[in-house]
């Protein structure tokens, strides 16, 4: 204990037990004895606020230290904001317990978290709190299933990885000092440029680097676009099924969705007249439906445009696979064939690369550029230049186009091999909807209800295959049980017995019923389409 020269009488209480307190430790340095007793002190109610604190020649004095040492520890306490110095009247403390949550010994507890959305905004309490891409829980992949058929993974043992790595180790290397600052927000001009000849010569697009912005992804332009569009309570219309990401994007802008159904046409342009009122913004994927798979008609193409032109709207061409068109070259792009400037292009480099790069791209009309970029400024300032200058080498130096026509090649056999592998052990019990295209394609089971599909799912699960349900897909329930199924990642012998499992798993749950409304076996795809989409409408009907 320390020895005293003042009378006690002459000390407040807590000027008092600060100085009982300070129990010198040799272990511990003089300063933050001093400091830590201090602000333990406070933080537990005992040196309440506006207490005077001993002068630091006082304390020290009582402490029989350095008054140096006890100055330190004032100004790191006020410093912190612990204390406050009032000149001419002295050190006060300047905060009560009650602005901290604290336990006894001043260590920070963490209260019970807030409910859900205490205060969050319109937006967040919109977008809800599930993410609504199937993979996915709350950001955390699925544990990796042996045999997951999930959709969008890419063929990665097509990529030429030694072009690649030569490629990456050559932009990483290449340190100057614009490589490590912000890049334009628009997106590396070389990237732009090249992107841009790729979309004239392969998508009949009507593009121009100078309307070309490079995104994080073909995500980051949806949200964006519908962010500079789209003021709460507007219209916008959606497909029918439609693809979740964008849901959820104008959904958490407060948006009016009318969802018009596809049918084997594509989006039923024929319905959009019906809708009340000014339309803002209509999203379509006329390459390849997601997730049915249709493609557009011309004539629906046409009509869109001239519904556009109209009434005003934009087209929001989300073109996320076009690359994979197996029997045919993919139809013209909707933003080629329209001459009023109402159309949005969106593209992604996820599906012929890989996802993880996050980048893709989006042509303007000229007027909304400015907005656009602006707003990708202000999100993110640019995307990564490593990644984009990697692509720019990739496509500038021929790799892209020779890495397309392999995929595309390749990716096709992958598809027919499902295609028959799930007719062989599902005969009659699957319908394959979609054209020949795209990187997954849509299973249906008439003989299952919709309602049993998440346990068939879980079964199918516990024998290590991973499928997923078409159901965040519909705005209510959808009318049969359908899987998105992706195919291009898998090895062959992989998917042959992921099937034959899927099929273990599935068919306690299959009703058989139900079996014979649709046999597409034995009609060609086009017809089975057709009807499966006449049981969509009168499920939906009833
Ligand atoms: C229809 C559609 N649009 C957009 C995306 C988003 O792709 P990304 O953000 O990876 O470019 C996906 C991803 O699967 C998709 O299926």
């Amino acid at each position: 204990m320390l020895a005293s020269k003042y009378r006690l009488e002459d000390m407040s209480w807590y000027q008092l037990e600060v100085t009982m307190l300070i129990q010198l430790d040799e272990s511990k340095t003089l300063y933050h004895q001093i400091y830590a007793t201090i602000k333990d002190r406070i933080l537990s109610g005992v040196l309440p606020i506006n207490t005077k604190m001993l002068s630091s020649r006082e304390l020290a004095t009582q402490l029989n230290v350095s008054r140096n040492i006890v100055l330190l520890a004032y100004e790191q306490l006020i410093a912190e904001g612990y204390l406050v110095s009032r000149p001419g009247a002295g050190t006060f403390v300047s905060v009560a317990p009650e602005d901290f949550l604290t336990s006894a010994v001043g260590i920070v507890k963490r209260g019970p978290a807030p409910t859900y959305p205490p205060t969050t905004s319109d937006y967040s309490r919109r977008l809800g709190t599930r993410i609504q891409e199937p993979p996915f829980r709350l950001g955390l992949p699925r544990p990796r299933a042996k045999y997951d058929f999930r959709h969008g993974h890419p063929a990665i043992d097509l990529l030429p990885q030694k072009v690649w790595h030569r490629l990456v180790s050559r932009r990483a290397g290449k340190f100057s000092r614009d490589d490590v600052a912000y890049a334009p927000p628009q997106g590396d001009p070389e990237l732009r440029e090249v992107i841009s000849r790729y979309l004239s010569t392969y998508r009949g697009v009507d593009a121009a680097p100078g309307r070309t912005v490079v995104v994080n992804g073909s995500q980051q332009a949806l949200d964006l676009i519908a962010r500079i569009l789209i003021n709460p309570g507007d219209s916008v219309v959606l497909e029918e099924p439609c693809y979740p990401g964008i849901r959820q994007v104008v959904t958490g802008l407060g948006a009016r969705i009318h969802s018009i159904e596809v049918d084997s046409g594509g989006l039923r342009t024929q319905d959009l007249n019906s809708i009340k009122g000014p339309v803002r913004l209509i999203y379509v994927t006329p390459s390849h439906q997601y997730p049915t798979g249709t493609v557009m008609s011309l004539q629906r193409r046409l009509a869109l445009i001239a519904f556009a032109k109209r009434t005003g709207a934009y087209i929001l061409e989300d073109d996320y696979d076009s690359e994979f068109r197996f029997d045919a070259r993919p139809e013209k792009s909707v933003q080629g064939l329209d001459p009023n400037g109402r159309v949005i292009y969106v593209g992604t480099f996820s599906k012929l690369l890989f996802p993880a790069l996050r980048l893709g791209y989006v042509l303007l009309p000229d007027s909304l550029l400015e907005p656009f970029v602006v707003a990708k400024s202000v999100t993110d300032r640019c995307s990564a230049p490593l990644a984009q200058g990697v692509i720019s080498d990739f496509m500038s130096e021929g790799h892209f186009e020779r890495h397309l026509r392999r995929v595309r090649v390749e990716v096709g056999k992958r598809r027919q091999d499902l295609i028959v592998q799930m007719q062989e052990n599902f005969g009659d019990d699957v319908s394959i909807v979609g054209s020949n295209a795209g990187v997954h394609l849509l299973a249906c089971f008439p003989g299952l209800s919709p309602e049993n599909l998440e346990n068939a799912i879980e079964e199918a699960a516990k024998l290590g295959v991973a499928v997923y349900a078409v159901d965040p897909c519909y705005k209510a329930r959808p009318p049969i049980a359908g899987l998105v199924m992706g195919y291009a990642s898998m090895s062959q012998k992989d998917r042959a017995e992921g099937v034959r499992r899927l099929r273990r798993a599935l068919s306690p749950f299959i009703e058989p019923a139900k079996k014979a409304a649709l046999s597409p076996a034995e009609k060609s795809a086009s017809q089975g389409e057709t009807e499966l989409f006449e049981v969509f409408a009168s499920q939906r009907g009833q």
